[in-house]
């Protein structure tokens, strides 16, 4: 079965979204606090050790109904339930989208052309399991027998943002290896990251899906000529590994056949973290915090695929996102977590989210009359009040907001974390609540100013409010925990593609540049060029002048 090819516009909940937008699009959320006593309780979701906050929206349980009704008109629980059982719903590439299947429980059957893929991600998963404690524990040593100390990633996109995201968020968790990150073509980026390096105690994974990608293949190269300087060509077999679908060209790369990680066409880059892209993770935090990822990952999976809509914490966040994306016509969306572990969420998700839903031709091939993916952006909190706070307070732009914060920290240092929580819960407040003039005349009065300085002053000081924000509030930063939050996002995109009647899981939208940067590259090797546009062209003629 092929996902349903609705247009939402054409839905009735669609158009009583239409009318019920215009009738409560200047209600002020604090007056729905005002007359609801209970409005906290109803609009909030309790579930694990996730507390998830959706009051402070501009929402009534109209909207919400409304939202409802246009998930379950637009097929929403079909097309789960067609995603989790590996129907072919990347129809664009005719592949499955089973990342869901990475965390899946050992006695689960998911059929990927009547094969169970299970077993074979198991099988995968030992292999992860075996290789990372071999490296932990010292028993795998570079060429020289001495025990590895560093691991270097090198892949771009879903085969790095991932990994790294997951081995920052969670270097509370670490063990002695010193992970690190190399992906821009930039040689900059490559070569201050050997000087940090010693080749004999460092292991090298490149991970690319298709093991033809530019960036990675040119950075495995150049770190393979690096190390050949002070190594010899056999100790190739011990330093490199690979992960990747495209077995023959890792292997013509030099690596042996023992080191190669499989994954499979039916992981999209930008979900291959639980596969064995995340070697770099389990070798950073053990196989068994690994695992604990894959658990919480799996555990929010359920939740998702059982839970009635209402109750449903990604399938509520995806729509209150239409909500704001498609009637207040919110461009963009922040994510700002309240801890610097979750440093590189945004930039994360910003692949997730926008590489997905940045579409605008719709699942029956026609281009789309309404907004789909949102720009989405972030950096932590507290950092972040002292950057772009003030544009949110008080600029000109509606940008609803996601604040991510954890009751217990990691570090035990309880005055920190009672100053970093007071910040975390007064943005949303202050967002919502902004400061009325009688506030402003009242605090200058007492402060003594003169009557005409404040009356020349007020117009600057009162915030208008009414900014939306979703608190999602979990217990402790655990690999579990994270585990949860990221596939709470991966499912948000999901609903919200599947809402918008677009293919999610492709992006031909990369391609057009990375040919154009081929043909370039060819004409800058043959100091020759022809047929661009006079910018392109002069552009050229200034590189190739040098
Ligand atoms: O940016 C385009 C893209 O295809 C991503 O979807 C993918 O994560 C990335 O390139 C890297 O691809 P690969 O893993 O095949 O090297």
């Amino acid at each position: 079965m092929s996902l349903p090819k609705i247009n939402p516009t054409t839905t009735k909940a669609w158009q009583s979204l239409r009318e019920h937008f215009s009738e409560i699009k200047n209600q002020k959320m604090t007056d729905l606090f005002a007359n609801d006593t209970k409005r906290a309780d109803t609009f909030s979701i309790e579930w694990d050790d996730f507390f998830v906050d959706f009051s402070k929206n501009r929402i009534t349980n109209k909207t919400l109904d409304l939202l409802i009704k246009l998930a379950k008109e637009t097929k929403l629980q079909e097309a789960i339930e067609s995603q989790f059982s590996g129907e072919i719903i990347n129809e664009t590439e005719g592949r499955a989208v089973l990342h869901t299947a990475l965390r899946a429980p050992k006695n689960t059957t998911v059929l990927v052309n009547g094969v169970n893929i299970i077993p074979e991600i198991y099988a995968v998963k030992k292999q992860i399991e075996i290789f990372t404690n071999r490296v932990v524990k010292g028993d795998l040593t570079g060429y020289s027998g001495k025990p590895f100390t560093d691991v270097v990633n090198i892949g771009i996109g879903g085969s790095d943002l991932g990994p790294a995201m997951v081995v920052d968020a969670l270097q509370y968790y670490s063990n002695h290896l010193t992970t690190h990150f190399v992906s821009n073509v930039d040689g900059d980026h490559v070569s201050e990251i050997v000087k940090k390096l010693n080749p004999e105690t460092t292991l090298f994974v490149i991970v690319s899906k298709t093991f033809t990608t530019q960036e990675t293949l040119s950075n495995a190269n150049t770190i393979r000529d690096w190390f050949l300087k002070s190594a010899p060509k056999e100790a190739i077999a011990k330093h490199f590994v690979a992960v990747s679908t495209n077995v023959s060209s890792v292997q013509e790369f030099g690596i042996h056949a023992d080191n190669i990680f499989p994954m499979w066409d039916w992981v999209g880059g930008r979900f291959s973290l639980w596969s064995a892209v995340g070697l770099s993770i389990s070798l950073s935090i053990g196989f068994d915090n690994f695992d604990k990822l894959l658990q919480g990952a799996h555990k929010m999976d359920a939740h998702f695929k059982t839970t009635p809509f209402n109750e449903n914490i990604p399938v509520v966040l995806a729509l209150i996102s239409i909500w704001y994306n498609n009637f207040f016509n919110a461009e963009t969306e922040a994510v700002i977590p309240y801890t610097q572990y979750l440093n590189q969420f945004a930039t994360y998700l910003q692949q997730g989210i926008m590489e997905s839903n940045g579409k605008s031709i719709d699942r029956n091939g026609e281009p789309v009359s309404y907004q789909t993916g949102t720009v989405i952006w972030g950096e932590p909190g507290t950092n972040s009040q002292h950057a772009f706070f003030q544009l949110i307070h008080q600029g000109t732009k509606l940008i609803p907001a996601d604040f991510i914060g954890f009751v217990n920290s990691l570090h035990g240092n309880q005055a920190h974390q009672d100053k970093l929580i007071s910040n975390f819960i007064a943005q949303t407040e202050a967002l919502m609540n902004g400061k009325a003039e009688a506030e402003v005349l009242e605090e200058y009065s007492r402060q003594g100013k003169k009557l005409e300085t404040i009356q020349s002053l007020v117009p600057f000081k009162v915030f208008e409010g009414n900014n939306p924000t979703n608190t999602i509030f979990i217990k402790q930063l655990t690999p579990e925990s994270l585990g949860k939050l990221i596939a709470l996002y991966e499912h948000k995109i999901f609903v919200q593609g599947i809402i918008w009647n677009i293919f999610s899981y492709d992006q031909f939208g990369v391609e057009l540049g990375k040919q154009l940067a081929t043909n370039i590259l060819q004409e800058i090797k043959n100091n020759t060029f022809a047929n661009h546009d006079t910018s392109t062209a002069k552009l050229l003629k200034y590189y190739l002048k040098k």
